[in-house]
């Protein structure tokens, strides 16, 4: 009994630990291009879909509503730059996301949208010099909310 108290304990330290760390301060994932995609998952843990669209809303982080429209009503100002993402997760496989999200210019290297998962990017604020704009989780966030747009 206490034994096990005390591995719970020591994991909640860990898992508070790697929060506090902060999201962009983390070592970047590894992860393999194949044919333009992304198969595997960048962190193994299954993305959380409420996050991902709490992070699609959020201007500091995917800011993704100033590009495209997207089925978020209570939002009023929707961009169009960029195609409405309405359905986007019928026609497109999670790998196919997963590198549109990761860096977009893999896929179209004249393309406004930017590399959420991409260092050393042209004018990104210095505050963000050596990180990604998204954590390797939170891109597996937004990858399985835009996965519900169906
Ligand atoms: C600065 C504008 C901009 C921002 C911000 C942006 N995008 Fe994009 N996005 C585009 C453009 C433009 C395209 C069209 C494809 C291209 O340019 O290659 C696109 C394409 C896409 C596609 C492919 C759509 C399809 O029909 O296959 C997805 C998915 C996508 N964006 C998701 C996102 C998500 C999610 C975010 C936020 C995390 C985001 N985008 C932020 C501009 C943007």
């Amino acid at each position: 009994m206490k034994h096990s108290k005390l591995l719970a304990t020591a994991f909640g330290v860990a898992v508070a630990g790697a929060i506090s760390f902060g999201a962009q301060a983390e070592e970047m994932a590894a992860f393999e291009i194949v044919d333009g995609t992304i198969p595997q998952s960048l962190t193994g843990t299954p993305g959380d879909p409420a996050n991902g669209r709490k992070i699609a809303i959020n201007r500091k982080k995917g800011n993704c509503l100033a590009c495209h429209v997207m089925p978020i009503p209570e939002e009023q100002f929707h961009g169009e730059t960029g195609p409405a993402l309405d359905g986007v997760g019928g026609y497109s496989t999670e790998a196919e996301l997963r590198m549109r999200m990761v860096d977009a210019k893999v896929i179209n290297e004249d393309t406004m949208m930017p590399s959420f998962y991409k260092t050393g990017q042209h004018m990104v604020l210095k505050s963000f010099e050596g990180k990604t704009i998204l954590s390797a989780q939170e891109v597996e966030d937004v990858v399985a909310y835009l996965l519900t747009l169906k």
